[in-house]
C-alpha cells in the first residue's frame, strides 16, 4: 500500500477533502486495482471486521460494489434494505443503526433519500463514543463522495494508469451536463474537480441550474476555497470576464469575481462542450423533482442530450461519463452510451470496486 495521508474517521462529504487525501484514495485504489487483476482477488486486510450496507434508498451499483469491495477485503458483510426491514414496523433510522452497532459493525455504508442522514448516524456513533465509521453512499441532493472519487479515479487512470493523481486534471476542461440541481453526484464532483485545478463547466436549462445554486456554491466557496469561481456565461465559456453582478439566464454578460475562472455556468450546452476533454452527463432525477421543470423529455434530449454529433464540438479524444442509472435516449443517446471509443460508463462501474476497497481500507485499517 502507498504511504497514506489519512486521519478521517468518516467520509460524509468531499467539501473539505485535501489534495493529499484525494491522492491517498487514488493511489490506494490503484493498488487494489492491481489486486483485482490477480487470479486470487482477495486480501485479508479487514478480516474480522463487519461492514453493514444500510441502504434506505434503492441502488444497484453502489450497494453491490461496496459489498464486493468489503468481501475482497475479507470483511463480513451485512445488507439491509428498508422495504424488508423492521422500519416497516416503525423502527427509526437511529435505532436501526444502533441495532447494527450491537451486532459488532465497524463500518456503516449509508444511503438515504434525505440529505444529512449519514451525518446524523455518524454524529450518534460519535456521541456514543464508539469507533464505528460512516461512509455516505448518497444522501438526497447533498453528496455522493464515493461516486465522485470513482469518477476521478476513472479519468486519472485513463491519463496515467501507473500513477493516478489529482494534478493530472489541472487545466483540463470538464463539462457537467444535466440535472445539476437535484444531483448529489454533481455536488461531490464539483468539489473534487475544483480541487484538481480542472476548469469545470456546468450546463443545464435554467430550471435545473438556478441562480440560487450558483449563490450556494459561491457561499460555500467563499468559506472553503478562494479559488472557487462562478462565471455565469450562457454564451462565451472561456473568455475571462469583467466583474459584474451574476447574470440572469437570458443575459449574455458573464460574471467572474476573480481573474482565473475555474467554474462556469451555462444555460446552453454548446459553450460547455466546446473543446471539452471530458463530459459528465447526469440522470434526470424525476423522483427528486417537485414541479414540472421541463417542457418534455424529447425537447430536453434535443437541447441537452449528449450524442455523437454534439461530441464533435469537444476535443477529438473526448470521453463521456455517466454515474448511472441511465435514461437511454434522454440525457445520452443509446448509441453513444454503448460506444467503447467514447463511453467510460462501464469503466466507472469497474473502478467503483477498487475505489470502495480503498475507502473501506482507509477507514477500517486503524480499527483492528
Ligand atoms: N451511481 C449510483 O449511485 O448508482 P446506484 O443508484 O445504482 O447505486
Amino acid at each position: 500500500m502507498p504511504t497514506t495521508t489519512w486521519n478521517r474517521h468518516h467520509v460524509l462529504s468531499l467539501a473539505d477533502f485535501t489534495a493529499a487525501e484525494y491522492n491517498t484514495v487514488l493511489q490506494t485504489a490503484a493498488s487494489f486495482q492491481e489486486v483485482l487483476s490477480r487470479r486470487t482477488k482477495k486480501v485479508p486486510t479487514l478480516q474480522g471486521q463487519v461492514v453493514a450496507n444500510l441502504f434506505f434508498e434503492s441502488s444497484t451499483r453502489t450497494r453491490s460494489s461496496f459489498e464486493l469491495a468489503a468481501k475482497r477485503l475479507s470483511a463480513d458483510t451485512l445488507n439491509f434494505a428498508a422495504a424488508t426491514s423492521s422500519m416497516t414496523k416503525g423502527e427509526t433510522i437511529l435505532d436501526t443503526a444502533k441495532t447494527y452497532l450491537a451486532m459488532g459493525t465497524d463500518i456503516m455504508v449509508v444511503r438515504h433519500r434525505e440529505a444529512g442522514v449519514p451525518n446524523a448516524i455518524a454524529a450518534e456513533m460519535d456521541r456514543l463514543g464508539v469507533k464505528v465509521s460512516v461512509l455516505n453512499a448518497g444522501d438526497g441532493q447533498h453528496e455522493h463522495p464515493s461516486q465522485a472519487l470513482l469518477d476521478l479515479f476513472t479519468i486519472c487512470t485513463l491519463i496515467d494508469p501507473a500513477s493516478p493523481r489529482l494534478e493530472l486534471l489541472k487545466g483540463k476542461k470538464i463539462a457537467i451536463v444535466g440535472d445539476i440541481l437535484h444531483s448529489r453526484v454533481a455536488r461531490s464532483n464539483i468539489w473534487s474537480l475544483i480541487a484538481s485545478g480542472a476548469e469545470v463547466h456546468l450546463a443545464a436549462p435554467p430550471t435545473l441550474l438556478p441562480k440560487l445554486f450558483a449563490e450556494y456554491i459561491l457561499e460555500e466557496a467563499g468559506v472553503k476555497n478562494q479559488q472557487f469561481i462562478i462565471s455565469s456565461s450562457p454564451s462565451s465559456p472561456s473568455s475571462p470576464s469583467s466583474p459584474s453582478s451574476p447574470s440572469s439566464p437570458s443575459s449574455p454578460t458573464p460574471y467572474s469575481p476573480l481573474p482565473t475562472p475555474q467554474l462556469f455556468l451555462h444555460w446552453q450546452l454548446e459553450p460547455a462542450l466546446q473543446n471539452a476533454d471530458f463530459v459528465m452527463t447526469l440522470r434526470l432525477q424525476k423522483e427528486r423533482m417537485t414541479a414540472h421543470l421541463l417542457p418534455s423529455l424529447r425537447e430536453y434530449h434535443q437541447l441537452f442530450g449528449i450524442t455523437s454529433t454534439k461530441l464533435q464540438l469537444c476535443k477529438p479524444n473526448v470521453k463521456v461519463l455517466h454515474p448511472g442509472p441511465v435514461n437511454r435516449g434522454v440525457e445520452i443517446s443509446s448509441e453513444l452510451m454503448d460506444d467503447p471509443e467514447f463511453s467510460l460508463i462501464q469503466s466507472q462501474v469497474t473502478s467503483g470496486v477498487a475505489v470502495r476497497m480503498a475507502l473501506l481500507y482507509l477507514l477500517g485499517s486503524g480499527k483492528a
